[in-house]
């Protein structure tokens, strides 16, 4: 089994289970992501962006799942998905020790310690996998939470490109971030 299912205690006492994702819960992420994504000022998505076919995401899930050196959790609390991980393995024979990932949850779900818990079990996938190395991410320099999330779990900052991201017509920089599993 590429990650075995586990349930973690939040700060608030809420019990979420962390799994792996599977094909069929195709729609599902479909419905969740749309279900939080265009409200999030840090997420470079505009209304609309997201919206791929069932099969289409079917062939996104698949590849999570057969990919030695990705993964993709999610969160359930009471059968609702509820935040997503997907850390995405480069393919190419000179960067496969390399993955970069991005994650998210409904701002109801934000600031009880999911993300610290989804983020770690990610982590912990990664130094047990043979062929991961380096996790990387890009962030927008704005996000407190998530820059706050990533030093705490150890990422160290490499770079910043200002005006990374132009959005309503604003400029946000963006700061990129390393964490080095072995
Ligand atoms: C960014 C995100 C993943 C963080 O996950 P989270 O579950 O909210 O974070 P946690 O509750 O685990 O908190 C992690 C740390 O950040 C701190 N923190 C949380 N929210 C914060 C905020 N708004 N400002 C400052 N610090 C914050 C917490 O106190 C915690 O530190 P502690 O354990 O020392 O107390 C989540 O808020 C999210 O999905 N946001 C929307 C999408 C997004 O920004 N994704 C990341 C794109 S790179």
């Amino acid at each position: 089994m590429k990650f075995s299912p586990r349930k973690v205690r939040l700060k608030d006492e809420r019990e979420v289970l962390l799994r792996h994702v599977a094909v069929s819960d195709a729609p599902r992420i479909i419905e969740f992501v749309q279900g939080f994504v265009y409200e999030e000022e840090f997420v470079p998505l505009s209304e609309g962006e997201f919206n791929p076919s069932i099969d289409e995401e079917e062939h996104i899930l698949s590849n999570y799942i057969e990919r030695s050196n990705s993964l993709f959790l999610v969160a359930e609390y009471e059968g609702k998905l509820v935040a997503n991980i997907n850390v995405d393995g480069n393919q190419r024979k000179i960067l496969r020790h390399t993955a970069v990932f991005g994650m998210g949850m409904h701002k109801d779900w934000q600031g009880c310690g999911l993300g610290t818990a989804i983020l770690q079990a990610a982590i912990d996938w990664g130094r047990a996998n043979p062929e991961l190395e380096l996790l990387f991410l890009q962030v927008y320099a704005e996000n407190l939470a998530g820059l706050t999330l990533y030093r705490k779990m150890g990422f160290a900052e490499h770079g910043r490109i200002p005006g990374f991201f132009k959005q309503n017509g604003r400029y946000h920089d963006e700061i990129s971030m390393h964490l080095r599993l072995k």
